[in-house]
């Protein structure tokens, strides 16, 4: 039994060769495994259900209900594909895990593959990283050689075959249909939901598409019992997760707590605001997520105490900005990088993240208005919610909060006719 209180997903992360088959047995690696193929495969389904499990990736979308959106079996094949295309600026936690503890993910695609009877499994894994690649692919051929993977697993009857997809390296193949496209061997663009994927998902089929964390939370909810995973967190979001702090903090890196926690706790935990400084706003989770301020340090960091407090809860990507940064350089950076990612798909973010940078610019040089500002918050308004998937919103997001929060400081740059800080102040490495 694993300590309630202790780390779960990151708890062999600093063993000797934590990454290898014998290090994760030795760990009890594969015990929930074995414990699933035991089980009928329903079982397996209800028990991540009554985990509570929700989605890692950003969403939050119940993990066993989106498993038992499946539509019955039919004639087509069944997919589970992993969404390990980890690219929202702030965020890395999936591909620590990976490199950290691939045997994790290994045991979570073939215990949550066999649960949604699934013969093959994709691990579509962001094309920039191919150290992570190469430590998945040799995990996999690991599993084969023990008699996890390929045929009658365990002795159960179960056959699965795991694929590792290296991507190309776009923001938007995050975007779980753009993700198919591109496995599909197309251009990764969005479709149009729905039908979403776990009716219609690759090559048209019935499609499980979850987060790499999601995946890995499964063998323990399953060694450990539903219940013990629904122990930890907070009323509506259970369990264990990886928050990644970066930025303006004394001791970047990623940190596992139970959801709910609060920023102020994990700055404690990661040694606080870099010294002499103090903090100005935060993400919560990657630059898609609205940015909060000092005034929010005691916020849940969960689904709901996020959203009661104006933001999302996203990927748990906690980016720290103290007071050197200038937050109208930051909104303008963020919007350039939506703007490049952009895939061109839809008007409304193909033309739109042109424009926010365009007048961004010119705000960020002092050369912009009051009008602009306005301007500036009604493009947004006609961006979010109105393009194909989240990548739009994502956009909006930071430029909306920026201005509530700190209108101020838009306005300070017309008055000094540029900007009012020193960028060499801000920097994270001077
Ligand atoms: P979403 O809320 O539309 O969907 C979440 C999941 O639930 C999807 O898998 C979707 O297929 C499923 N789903 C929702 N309604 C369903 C229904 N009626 N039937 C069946 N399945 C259903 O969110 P979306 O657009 O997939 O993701 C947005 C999130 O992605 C944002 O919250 C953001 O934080 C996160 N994100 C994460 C990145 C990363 O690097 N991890 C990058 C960019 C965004």
């Amino acid at each position: 039994m694993v300590d309630p209180l202790g780390p779960v997903l990151t708890a062999n992360w600093g063993q000797d060769r934590a990454w290898t088959y014998d290090a994760y047995v030795d760990q009890g690696g594969y015990d929930g495994l074995r414990a699933a193929v035991a089980l009928d495969p329903d079982a397996v389904i209800q028990m991540v259900k009554d985990s509570n499990l929700r989605g890692r990736g950003g969403a939050g979308f119940p993990t066993g209900m989106k498993w038992g959106f499946l539509p019955p079996l039919g004639d087509k094949p069944r997919y589970l594909v992993v969404n390990a295309d980890e690219s929202e600026p702030g965020t890395c936690k999936d591909i620590p895990l990976m490199m950290a503890s691939p045997h994790t993910l290994v045991e979570g695609v073939i215990i949550s593959s066999y649960a949604i009877r699934a013969r093959h499994a994709f691990i579509y894994v962001r094309g920039e990283v191919l150290h992570v690649v190469r430590r998945l692919q040799q995990a996999v051929a690991e599993a084969y050689a023990e008699g996890y993977l390929g045929e009658n697993i365990l002795g159960s009857g179960y056959d699965l075959d795991i694929i590792v997809h290296a991507g190309a390296g776009a923001y938007i193949c995050g975007e779980e249909t753009a993700l198919l496209d591109s496995l599909e061997g197309r251009r990764g663009q969005p479709r149009l939901r729905p039908p979403f994927p776990a009716v219609a998902g690759l090559y048209a089929s019935p499609t499980v598409i979850n987060n790499v964390e999601s995946i890995a939370s499964v063998p323990a909810i399953i060694a450990n019992g539903p219940d013990w995973f629904s122990s930890m967190g907070t009323e509506k979001s259970k369990g264990h997760v990886i928050y990644s702090l970066s930025g303006h903090v004394t001791n970047p890196g990623q940190y596992e707590a139970p959801l709910g926690i609060t920023l102020r706790e994990l700055l404690d935990l990661a040694g606080g605001v870099r010294e002499g400084h103090q903090l100005k706003f935060w993400h919560p989770g990657g630059s898609s997520t609205p940015l909060l301020t000092a005034e929010h340090l005691d916020a849940p960091l969960d689904f709901e105490g996020m959203v009661a407090v104006g933001s999302i809860l996203g990927t748990r990507a906690l980016s720290i900005f103290d007071e050197t940064v200038c937050v109208v350089r930051c909104a303008l950076r963020w919007t350039e990088f939506y703007k490049h990612e952009s895939c061109g798909k839809c008007t409304p973010c193909r033309e739109g993240t042109w424009w926010l940078v365009q007048i961004l610019e010119r705000l960020e040089k002092g050369d912009g208005s009051e009008e602009d500002l306005e301007t500036l918050l009604d493009l947004t308004d006609n961006i979010a919610g109105r393009a194909f998937c989240a990548l739009a919103d994502g956009a909006a997001a930071p430029i909306q909060s920026s201005i509530k929060h700190f209108r101020d400081e838009y306005l300070a740059h017309f008055e000094h006719h540029g900007c009012p800080f020193d960028p060499a102040a801000a920097q994270l490495f001077p």
